[in-house]
């Protein structure tokens, strides 16, 4: 694996890759949901480049962007591993030399749930992928579904923007016990860790009411809000149900939902979400 880090290295290394180039972006700490992406662009694609830069832009004032965890030499390892051909840690003094005034707003994707909660987030995540997307020139990009709301306004971006990259979306990998994998799991004290675990046990709980086929999302969104309350030492940031496509709520699911759930232990934020589908009704 070449690890380059200024723009002008990239571009070289970038000349030399085989076509089809798989681009996954990350902030680092990486698990197994992240060299999931990997994986999947290994199978897709002839080249593989992943970054790693925590993006100071997509943090608010008051979040975690000092404290956030890194650890460099294992990612190394792990990408080597994982047979990613090219690493790329960008430098703050490339992404936003002083002067930096350029921005991206994916104005109505960006306003609920994770937008209203974190203001100015994904105007920052925007902004660092389309520009990612610019330096790497990839022809695939992966993200995780356990991110939702970012992959889908990268998705809107992408398009919006005319970019010529499929996007591809990738399942949330889990910890044994259903925990969604995070690099802010390592923030959990070990009573926040297991108090957690109420996120899957409230997602799990509206799946099997939508499996026994209520279609209101009311009682779904109900019952999460119920099973989260139950839990001490957890606060419910919000419970939503919403159109995947639009991200903006719905009373009814005649197709397909996506139910996301927000919450806070401690001072550790953790997102998750599950996607409910209708079966098409046989013959
Ligand atoms: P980061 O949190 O490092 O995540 C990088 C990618 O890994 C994202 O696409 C995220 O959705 C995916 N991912 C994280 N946990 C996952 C899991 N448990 N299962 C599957 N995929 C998972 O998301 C970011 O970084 C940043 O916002 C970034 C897009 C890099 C822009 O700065």
């Amino acid at each position: 694996m070449i690890t380059v880090s200024s723009l002008t290295d990239l571009r070289k290394a970038r000349k030399k890759l085989c076509e089809p180039v798989g681009f996954v972006p990350t902030m680092g700490y990486l698990h197994e949901g992240h060299i999931s992406l990997v994986r999947r662009a290994k199978s897709e694609c002839r080249s593989v480049v992943v970054s790693i830069y925590v993006n100071p832009s997509q943090f608010g004032p008051h979040e975690d962007f000092e404290k956030y965890p890194r650890n460099l030499e294992g990612d190394i390892a792990l990408l080597e591993k994982a047979g990613v051909d090219l690493l790329w840690t960008p430098t703050n003094a490339c992404m936003y030399p002083p002067g930096y005034q350029t921005w991206i707003d994916v104005e109505k994707l960006s306003q609920p749930l994770e937008g209203a909660l974190r203001p100015g987030h994904f105007r920052g995540v925007a902004t660092i992928v389309a520009k990612l997307f610019n330096c790497v020139q990839p022809q695939k990009a992966y993200f995780g579904q356990k991110d939702a709301q970012q992959a889908a306004i990268i998705c809107q971006m992408t398009e919006d923007l005319n970019f010529p990259i499929d996007i591809v979306v990738c399942p949330t990998v889990r910890e044994k016990d259903g925990l969604a994998m995070s690099s802010r799991n390592c923030y959990l004290t070990q009573e926040q860790r297991s108090a957690a675990k109420v996120m899957v046990q409230a997602l799990d709980l509206a799946r099997q009411l939508f499996e026994q086929g209520e279609r209101q999302t009311a009682p779904l969104v109900e019952i999460v809000q119920h099973t989260v309350e139950q839990q001490t030492g957890v606060i419910l940031q919000y419970a939503a149900c919403v159109d995947p496509k639009t991200f903006l709520p719905m009373d009814t699911i005649t197709d397909q939902a996506l139910l996301l759930i927000a919450i806070q232990t401690g001072d550790t934020r953790l997102i998750d979400n599950i996607e409910l589908t209708v079966a098409p009704v046989a013959g």
